[in-house]
């Protein structure tokens, strides 16, 4: 059992192994025939997973053509805040930012991306009394069914699985393969469907290893799981078995190795989902690996180091694409900018800060790019974002054109004690924005969008720490949307979006 490297391939040696999956951690093969083929997704490198935690790898699948009903696991629980509005934010943002870059769309109509969410879990049962609101909340909104239906657009397969990898608030996107009554109705439904025939012999994923799980929600599941909404579902090892034992005639179909530990494609038995039975789904891709900029892993970090998850909304909210310019004026240690490189390695990013290399140390910066293989930042500025010569250099740094895009989360006295002057930094920003636009050298290109945060302290009027309807008619700004993050019971901050139109 301690064998590693051994590859099994006989169909009953297969079925007791994915039945001794009662100690997963102790069992771990690994597939001799594991072949990773042209059908994954060019950016599986940069957020395929070699952990070894329960959700595993993206799963290559043949057809673009088909359209599987579609499931969405969100991320984002433990945080207070990352409520179902910022996650629809993010994703519909990102979605629009993808189908804007395959069309490079000229004109200046907003893409609306049509598509929609509903849930995928109910808290109807009765274990649910016990949880408060915010975690009936929480668990209804952990997974949800995607409608796509109304997208026009041809390769919505390739779209949403693009837009999911990009995406911080996102854990995971599976397909249902099938639904059925009971165990062996699913494994029937799942041969009928020819949904996993590419898995099976003489199929374009024959080679690859898999895997299965049973995720038990609702009434389905015990009781004290369901407060971690959704995560970490794993079900009772002796459910799973009898589950798995249950759909052997379909299991013994599937050609590849199987992989407990590191498999391409994992496959999930769900129970309880809302109205459904019970359902077989595959794991298509996953969420963008927000972990790999944490702060503990970087070598430069400032106090108030911003969680990483809200560095990726926030470039998606920017709608970062190819080749775009990106500005962060008040950079700290460059944890927005990090992730806008590996959102969008094609990306010339410049930041400013004024703080002295003592507190954040440039070449330190630089080196938690190189180390992580990202695209170097063009410049990072030692100077004040608010004195025109700084933001010169900073112009020079991307071949003296505008940015298209500049995201910032802005040195409020809140967070972090500053010199405290009159106005807020943001306010500063677009008036800046607004006087080299009257000189005809703009910081942000036409079309362009400005992302910061913006916090607010109860019983504080935000307004008057963000810029009013004159100071954005200066700057050719107009305010988009804000969306706001609650982060304890008194301080909020607000993601704000605005777009430059004249
Ligand atoms: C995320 O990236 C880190 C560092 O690159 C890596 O160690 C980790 O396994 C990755 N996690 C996932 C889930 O891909
Ligand atoms: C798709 O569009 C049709 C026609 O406008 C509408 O009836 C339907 O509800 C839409 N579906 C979704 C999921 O929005
Ligand atoms: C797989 O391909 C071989 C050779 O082309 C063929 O003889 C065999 O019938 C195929 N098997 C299945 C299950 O399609
Ligand atoms: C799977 O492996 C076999 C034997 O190595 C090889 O002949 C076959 O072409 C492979 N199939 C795919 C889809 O790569
Ligand atoms: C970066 O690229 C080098 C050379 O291609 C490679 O050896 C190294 O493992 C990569 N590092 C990371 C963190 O991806
Ligand atoms: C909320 O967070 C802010 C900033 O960290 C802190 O100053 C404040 O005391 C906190 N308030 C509560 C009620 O926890």
């Amino acid at each position: 059992m301690h064998d590693r490297g051994v590859a099994m391939n006989g169909i009953a040696m297969k079925l007791s192994l994915l039945l001794l999956q009662v100690i997963p951690c102790t069992v771990a093969l690994t597939s001799t025939g594991r072949l990773v083929t042209g059908n994954f997704h060019s950016s599986s490198q940069l957020y395929s997973s070699t952990a070894s935690s329960s959700q595993a790898s993206i799963a290559p699948t043949d057809s673009k053509t088909d359209r599987l009903q579609k499931i969405i696991h969100w991320r984002g629980e433990k945080e207070h805040g990352n409520s179902i509005q910022l996650r629809h934010y993010e994703f519909k943002s990102a979605l629009a930012s993808i189908i804007e870059g395959e069309q490079s769309n000229t004109d200046d109509t907003p893409i609306e991306p049509d598509i929609s969410f509903t849930a995928a879990l109910s808290s109807t049962f009765e274990s649910a009394n016990e949880m408060s609101e915010y975690q009936k909340d929480s668990y209804e909104n952990a997974m949800q069914y995607i409608n796509e239906e109304n997208l026009s657009f041809s390769n919505n397969f390739d779209l949403i699985q693009e837009t999911v990898q990009r995406c911080a608030l996102v854990r995971s996107l599976f397909e249902i393969v099938s639904e059925g009554e009971t165990f062996e109705e699913l494994a029937r439904n799942a041969i009928q469907s020819k949904n996993l025939n590419d898995m099976m012999k003489n199929g374009s994923s024959a080679n690859l290893s898999w895997r299965v799980r049973l995720r038990q929600y609702g009434d389905s599941a015990k009781a004290e799981k369901q407060k971690q909404y959704g995560k970490k579902m794993r079900s009772p090892m002796k459910d799973e078995r009898e589950a798995i034992n249950q759909m052997k005639d379909l299991f013994m179909e599937l050609a590849g190795p199987v992989d407990l530990k590191n498999a391409d494609i994992s496959l999930y038995i769900f129970e309880g989902l809302k109205d459904k039975k019970k359902v077989l789904a595959r794991l298509l891709t996953r969420g963008a690996n927000t972990s790999s900029i944490a702060p503990k892993t970087r070598i430069c970090i400032t106090n108030t180091p911003l969680c990483p998850l809200a560095s990726f909304t926030m470039n998606n909210v920017g709608r970062v694409k190819n080749n775009f310019k990106v500005l962060d004026p008040f950079c700290g240690s460059c944890g927005i900018l990090l992730a806008t490189t590996m959102i969008e390695p094609s990306v010339q990013t410049v930041g400013i800060e004024i703080a002295h290399n003592g507190a954040v140390n440039r070449d330190n910066i630089m080196k938690d790019f190189s180390s992580r293989n990202l695209t170097l930042p063009a410049a990072i500025i030692k100077g004040d974002a608010m004195d025109k010569s700084v933001r010169d250099k900073a112009r020079a740094a991307v071949g003296n054109e505008p940015f298209d895009v500049i995201i910032t989360d802005p040195p409020y006295n809140i967070r972090e004690k500053i010199l405290s002057c009159p106005d807020s930094p943001l306010i500063n920003l677009v008036k800046c924005i607004a006087s080299d636009r009257k000189k005809e050298q703009r910081l942000l290109a036409l079309g362009g969008r400005l992302v910061v945060f913006v916090p607010n302290m109860d019983g504080d009027d935000i307004a008057e720490v963000m810029p009013n309807e004159i100071a954005l008619k200066d700057a050719g700004l107009k305010f988009v949307n804000m969306v706001e993050q609650p982060l304890n019971d008194s301080l909020s901050r607000w993601l704000v979006e605005y777009k430059c139109i004249a």
